[in-house]
């Protein structure tokens, strides 16, 4: 079952605008991981419907716009396959037939699956679609044969599942899929501009799509250590937002003089602040010039998805005829 070279998938749901968050979190990784695998990367937009199909007016602009963002962040077409899952009939297929073989009480202990329902109390998620989506996820997974799936730690039970329904067709027919391993992204601490876990849902997001006069007006007015009150007052910046982005995005001579002035007020927030934005912008203007251009050509974002989803049909059905044959269907 051993191929050339290890593949990887992953996959976004099309739900809004990336913050920086999600880039650090997971485009960042996805661009480096593009090196060494075959990497498959899915826009999710069947798992969209399990939470939101009630409200679908959205979704192809968000679709295009989290393409936008993935191509701008450094997901380069030549070496990985981007790809929308609802144009690759093939995962549907899968997600029926492994349907057959997973039992239910495997989707109602998932950790996620009553949270979720708790969370978005606000809609009826009692539905077969959302029971079901750990299995569409799989079926994005196992439809590639992929051996690693990186992913946030939120959604490790979800590849454990994966790797039991693997571990059952494999049983009940013949070995067809190779068992998926998570790849916990590494991300580092980047909280919102209030000093809480970057969210949409709080208003404190740097988003992808903002300019950069958007970019500095959000961290000039960035919450810093809520001790230091005035210029004179020394700071704390272990307790201060500003200094976890200097620590990602700045220099380590910067990161040491911020470290050291904040502490007897050599520095103010003021500057520290300008300081950061200026080490944050460049990191930002290769996303932006992309942005741009890919804004102003409008097909090229269709070209990109077009070529993924023939090469992303192409692997997805060369598995479902090996599932076919295992399951004498
Ligand atoms: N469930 C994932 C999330 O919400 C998105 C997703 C869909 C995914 N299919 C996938 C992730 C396949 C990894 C592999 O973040
Ligand atoms: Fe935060 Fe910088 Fe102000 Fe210190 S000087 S409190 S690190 S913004």
């Amino acid at each position: 079952m051993k191929r050339r070279r290890e593949r990887v998938l992953s996959g976004m749901q099309p739900s809004g605008i990336l913050h920086l968050g999600n880039w650090l979190g997971a485009l960042d990784n996805w661009k480096q991981l593009q090196e060494k695998y075959e990497s498959y990367f899915c826009v999710a937009d069947w798992h969209a419907l399990s939470t939101n199909y009630a409200d679908t007016s959205r979704i192809r602009e968000n679709i295009r716009d989290m393409l936008i963002n993935w191509i701008a962040a450094g997901l380069d077409p030549q070496k990985c396959t981007i790809f929308i899952q609802s144009r690759v009939p093939a995962h549907a297929i899968l997600h029926l037939l492994l349907s057959m073989i997973v039992p239910i009480p495997w989707l109602e202990r998932n950790p996620t699956y009553k949270e979720q329902q708790q969370e978005m109390a606000n809609r009826d998620l009692a539905t077969y679609g959302f029971l079901g989506y750990p299995v569409l996820q799989s079926a994005d997974i196992l439809i590639y044969q992929a051996d690693y799936v990186p992913v946030g730690v939120d959604q490790l039970p979800h590849i454990e599942l994966t790797r039991e329904i693997a571990r059952r067709f494999n049983g009940l027919y013949s070995p067809v899929f190779p068992e998926p391993e998570g790849l916990l992204t590494r991300v580092p601490k980047l909280p919102g501009t209030d000093g809480r876990k970057m969210s949409k849902s709080y208003n404190n997001a740097i988003y992808l799509s903002d300019d950069e006069p958007v970019v500095r007006e959000k961290i000039r007015t960035m919450l810093t250590d809520p001790a230091r009150k005035r210029r004179k007052d020394p700071g704390n910046p272990d307790v201060c937002p500003v200094f976890d982005f200097h620590k990602i995005f700045s220099g380590q001579e910067s990161i040491d003089r911020v470290n050291r002035e904040c502490r007897t007020a050599e520095i103010g927030c003021i500057d520290c602040k300008k300081l950061m934005a200026d080490a944050l912008v460049p990191r930002l203007e290769p996303i932006w010039d992309t942005r741009r251009s890919l804004l102003r050509d409008s097909g090229r974002v269709e070209e990109v998805v077009e070529e993924g989803t023939a090469k992303a049909r192409k692997a997805a059905e060369e598995t479902l005829g090996q599932v076919k044959e295992a399951m004498k269907i």
